[in-house]
C-alpha cells in the first residue's frame, strides 16, 4: 500500500490513537498465548464469550482474545464514535457523503406505524406500499392469474441483474428453496457472457417466462444487453412486440429508462437512492425471492432483519453481536495480521452465501482513503472467501489447518436440518464442531495423551492449532434466521468501516474498468481499427484476438 500520502492530521491517524496503541501493546501479550492455554486456564470461557440475538447464537470464544482484548476493542469502538455513527445511519443522515446519500437499508425492514424521514419525507409508508404491490404481483404469478401473451401461466421467472441486483436474490432464493413454490422455477442471468443467457433459456418456454430486469441505475451495460437479448428472444418467439408487457417487469430507480426500454410502468417496482445495491436484497430487488417463497415468508425474513437491526441499535457493545463480530474482524486483521477470512456454512442451502458476502464485505470496505479522502496506513476489508462446509473440507481446509496463512473462519450451522435423512445431519454437525476444535487446539500438545502421541508424529502430520474461528448456530434455517444472519453481516461490515473511518457505501473502485471497457469496445468490435492505441500488451492481445477470429470467419 502506498502510504506516502497519509494525512498527518491527528484526527485522521487511527493508528496514533491511544486506544489503538493499547491494543498493539496488548497484542504482543496475546500472541504468546495459545488457545489451548486460554481454554485450559478458564473453564467458563466457552459460554462467557458468546452472545445470542434474533435467534442466532454467536460463539466467539475460539478467538485469540481474553477479557482485556474485548475491553480494549470496545474502548476503540467508543473512541471511533461507533455509537454516533450507528445513530447517524438509522437516522438517515447522508453518511454516504461521496454520493450525497443516506444508507438506509434498515428502513426496508421498518414496520407500519414507524416514522423514518429522508429529506423530510417519511419513507415507511412508501416501503410498505411497495411491499404490498410486490405481494399483489407475486400472488398473481404464484396463483397462475398472471397470463403470458399467449394465455399460458408463468412457470419460469428469470431475474436479469448483476452485482447487488443478482447476488442477493440468487442467494436468498437458494437459501430459502425449502420454502419455495416448487412448480415455479427461478433463474438468474447476470454474466454478459452470452452463455449465461443461452444456457438459461435453452429448455424453457418463452410463453411461460417472466423476466424481471433488476438494475438500480438501469444503466449497467451487462444488464441492459442481457435485457435486450431477452426482449428479442420474447418478441421473436412469441411473434409480436406487444408480448413485452406480459413478459417483463423491472426494478429500478430510473423510471424514464425503464419506460424507454418498453416495460410497462405498472410492472415497475421502485427502488430508492438511499438503498445501496449490495444492501438491496430485501427491497423490490427481492421480487424474485418473494415470488419464490411468497409474501408471508418474505415478511418473516424482514422480521429477522429487523430483530438484528434492533439488537444492533440498542444492545450494549459488549453484548452486541454485530459490534463484537466487527471488532473481532478488526482485531484479527489489523492486530494479529490476518488479512483474509473464510465463511463456511454447513448447510447446502447456503452455498451462495460466501459469494453474496464477497460483494457485501469487499465492495463496502475495500477502500484506501477515509470518508474525508485522506490516505490511510492500515489494512481495510479482509479478503473474503469460503464455501460450504464438508465440501470445503475436502478442498481448501488443508490450507486452513496447515498453511502458512492463518485465516479466521466463520462456521455457520443449524441444530435441525430441513432434510433430515438418517445420519446426515449428525455427521455434518460433528464435522463442523470437529473442525473448530482442530483449528483451535491442533495436535501438537504436550499436555494431553493424544497430544503426546501426536508429538511422536512427523512434522507434516502435526497441527499447530491456535487458528481463530467464530461459530454461528441457529435452530433451523428459516426466513427469519436468514434475515438475521444477513443483517448481522451488514452491521459487522458497518462496524469495521466505522473503525477504519471509511465510507462503506460507495464503490468508485469499479468505475475505471467500466470506462476502459467502453473505450476498448470499438477496438474489439472492428478488427480494421488501428490496433496501436493501447499499451503494448493490450495491443498484442487485441491483434491475437482478431487474428484468431479472422481465421475462424474465413474457414
Ligand atoms: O459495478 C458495481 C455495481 O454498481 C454494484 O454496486 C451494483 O450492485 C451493481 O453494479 C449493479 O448495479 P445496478 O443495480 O445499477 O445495475
Amino acid at each position: 500500500m502506498d502510504t506516502t500520502r497519509v494525512s498527518n492530521h491527528p484526527r485522521d491517524l487511527l493508528t496514533a490513537r491511544p486506544e489503538w496503541m493499547a491494543l498493539e501493546d496488548h497484542c504482543r501479550i496475546i500472541r504468546q498465548a495459545h488457545l489451548r492455554q486460554l481454554f485450559s486456564d478458564d473453564a467458563g470461557r466457552g459460554e462467557r464469550f458468546a452472545v445470542e440475538a434474533a435467534g442466532v447464537y454467536f460463539d466467539y470464544s475460539k478467538n485469540r482474545i481474553n477479557e482485556t482484548t474485548i475491553l480494549l476493542l470496545m474502548q476503540l469502538a467508543q473512541a471511533c464514535r461507533l455509537h454516533e455513527k450507528i445513530d447517524s445511519m438509522f437516522q438517515a443522515k447522508k453518511i454516504n457523503a461521496t454520493e450525497n446519500r443516506a444508507a438506509l437499508h434498515t428502513a426496508l425492514r421498518s414496520i407500519p406505524g414507524e416514522s423514518i424521514f429522508v429529506d423530510g419525507v417519511n419513507v415507511v409508508p412508501i416501503v410498505q406500499e411497495m411491499l404490498d404491490r410486490m405481494a399483489w404481483f407475486s400472488c398473481r404469478i404464484r396463483t397462475g392469474h398472471w397470463l403470458g401473451y399467449t394465455g399460458k401461466c408463468i412457470r419460469h421467472v428469470v431475474n436479469i441483474g448483476i452485482g447487488g441486483s443478482d447476488l442477493g436474490p440468487s442467494m436468498a432464493c437458494e437459501a430459502l428453496r425449502h420454502y419455495s413454490k416448487r412448480d415455479l422455477q427461478i433463474h438468474f442471468v447476470s454474466n454478459v457472457d452470452g452463455t449465461d443467457f443461452a444456457e438459461t433459456v435453452r429448455s424453457i418456454d418463452p410463453a411461460e417466462t417472466l423476466f424481471i430486469i433488476c438494475s438500480k441505475t438501469f444503466t449497467t451495460t451487462e444488464t441492459l444487453l442481457n435485457a435486450l437479448t431477452a426482449r428479442n428472444w420474447i418478441v421473436s418467439n412469441l411473434g409480436h412486440p406487444n408480448a413485452v408487457s406480459r413478459h417483463f417487469a423491472a426494478v429500478s430507480t430510473n423510471a424514464a429508462a425503464v419506460t424507454e426500454f418498453g416495460i410497462n410502468v405498472e410492472n415497475m417496482f421502485d427502488l430508492w437512492d438511499w438503498v445501496g445495491g449490495r444492501y438491496s436484497m430485501d427491497s423490490a430487488i427481492g421480487l424474485s425471492t418473494m415470488i419464490a417463497i411468497g409474501p408471508e415468508n418474505f415478511r418473516s425474513m424482514l422480521a429477522g432483519f429487523k430483530a438484528m437491526d434492533d439488537h444492533f441499535k440498542t444492545a450494549p457493545f459488549q453484548q452486541n453481536m454485530p459490534v463484537l463480530m466487527g471488532m473481532l474482524a478488526v482485531w484479527n486483521n489489523n492486530f494479529l495480521g490476518m488479512p483474509s477470512c473464510a465463511v463456511l456454512p454447513y448447510d447446502q442451502y447456503l452455498k451462495l452465501f460466501p459469494a453474496y458476502l464477497q460483494q457485501l464485505t469487499m465492495e463496502s470496505n475495500g477502500k484506501q482513503v477515509t470518508a474525508e479522502g485522506n490516505h490511510i496506513n492500515y489494512q481495510t476489508a479482509p479478503i473474503c472467501w469460503g464455501g460450504t462446509g464438508s465440501n470445503a473440507q475436502h478442498s481448501f481446509f488443508q490450507l486452513l489447518h496447515q498453511g502458512t496463512h492463518s485465516v479466521p473462519c466463520d462456521f455457520i450451522g443449524f441444530c435441525r436440518s430441513l432434510n433430515a435423512l438418517p445420519g446426515h445431519h449428525e455427521l455434518l454437525m460433528a464435522n463442523l464442531f470437529a473442525q473448530t476444535e482442530a483449528l483451535a487446539f491442533g495436535t501438537n500438545a504436550a499436555d494431553s495423551e493424544a497430544g503426546k502421541q501426536q508429538n511422536k508424529l512427523p512434522p507434516h502430520r502435526q497441527f499447530e492449532g491456535n487458528r481463530p474461528t467464530n461459530t454461528l448456530l441457529a435452530e433451523c434455517l428459516t426466513p427469519e434466521t436468514l434475515g438475521a444472519l444477513i443483517a448481522l453481516y451488514e452491521h459487522s461490515v458497518f462496524t469495521q468501516g466505522a473503525i477504519w473511518s471509511i465510507n462503506s457505501f460507495d464503490q468508485w473502485g469499479v468505475e475505471l474498468g467500466k470506462v476502459l471497457a467502453r473505450q476498448l469496445l470499438p477496438s474489439v468490435e472492428v478488427s480494421s481499427r488501428p490496433l496501436n492505441q493501447h499499451d503494448s500488451s493490450t495491443n498484442a492481445l487485441l491483434r491475437r484476438y482478431h487474428r484468431h477470429n479472422d481465421i475462424h470467419t474465413a474457414s
